[in-house]
């Protein structure tokens, strides 16, 4: 069967799809593949901007949200409830995120809680009010981390954390989830150009060559629709990821910080 193929059946499989972040990005290279696809289902965006251009072939729906605040995440719980169809298996994304640069707590302590708050609670919290509904239904939950999941990362230290956790948390909950019918990916990119650096301080791209959001999100359902626990995209990646996470993690962190310093990413900081 072609690669293509074996994607869509995936996608078929399903009679929702929520994904968080599909407004840019990785997400938006997600939602583009789903609108490639022959999928039937409800597909539901949940990020505080709507994705442009979403072609109408889908059954789309953007629900405003901003994920840092959990009483909106519980609001647009609801309204998913409302909206969404009552049976068939369901695919939640974990996509939403970004990270931040420089000497700890750079760029700002506020940007770096709501760090903590978009990348972890929010991700525990979605997928906790979700859950009931997914283990009655099957399906699966897909989280976007990181290839600074792998190891400690300085200049990046709270960023890398919070994608370490979402990496463990995602590969131990599908081990939890498997007799339920839910099955969990972790997918770890890394650099991927996107809004990302902009994001994450940067005054624009910092020139790191990396994947295209197409190429890592090919790879991502590739894997989602294997039910791989984990997968790091991109082969070079893959070696560095490998390597990185066998080191003691203080040697990692110290070998990391002097690769780091070399990219002279300090270039590329917003001035404040
Ligand atoms: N690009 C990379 O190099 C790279 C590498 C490894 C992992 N990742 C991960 O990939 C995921 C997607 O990032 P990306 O590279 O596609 O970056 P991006 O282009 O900046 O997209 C980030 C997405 O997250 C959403 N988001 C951010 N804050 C949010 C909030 N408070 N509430 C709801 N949604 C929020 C944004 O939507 P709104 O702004 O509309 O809310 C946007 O759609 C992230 O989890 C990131 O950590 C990226």
């Amino acid at each position: 069967m072609a690669r293509s193929d074996f994607v869509d059946d995936f996608l078929k499989g399903f009679s929702c799809v929520i994904i968080t972040g599909a407004s840019s990005g990785i997400g938006r290279a997600i939602l583009s593949r789903l609108e490639q696809s022959a999928t039937t289902a409800a597909v539901f965006n949940l990020s505080r901007t709507a994705p442009e251009g979403v072609a109408n072939s889908l059954k789309f729906s953007h629900l405003t949200c901003d994920l840092s605040q959990p009483h909106e995440i519980e609001k647009v719980v609801g309204r998913l409830r409302e909206l969404m169809p009552r049976e068939g298996r369901m695919l939640l994304i974990n996509n939403s995120g970004f990270g931040g640069y420089g000497e700890f707590p750079a760029p700002g302590l506020e940007h770096t809680l709501k760090m903590v708050d978009v990348n972890m609670r929010a991700v525990v919290h979605l997928t906790g009010l979700l859950w009931p509904d997914l283990k009655a239904r099957g399906g699966q939950v897909a989280t976007v981390a990181s290839l600074a999941a792998y190891q400690p990362t300085p200049l990046m230290t709270t960023y890398a954390a919070t994608k370490a956790f979402a990496l463990h948390w995602s590969i131990a909950l599908d081990a939890e989830a498997r007799p339920h019918g839910v099955r969990c990916v972790a997918i770890c990119p890394g650099p991927v150009s996107t809004n990302f650096s902009k994001a994450a301080g940067f005054t624009g791209s910092t020139g790191l060559s990396g994947q295209t959001s197409e190429a890592c999100v090919d790879e991502a359902l590739r894997a989602m629709a294997h039910t791989r626990p984990q997968v790091i995209t991109g082969w070079k990646n893959k070696l560095l990821g490998g390597f990185s996470a066998r080191l003691p993690k203080p040697w990692a962190a110290a070998i990391g910080l002097r690769m780091i310093q070399r990219l002279r990413l300090n270039r590329f900081v917003k001035k404040a």
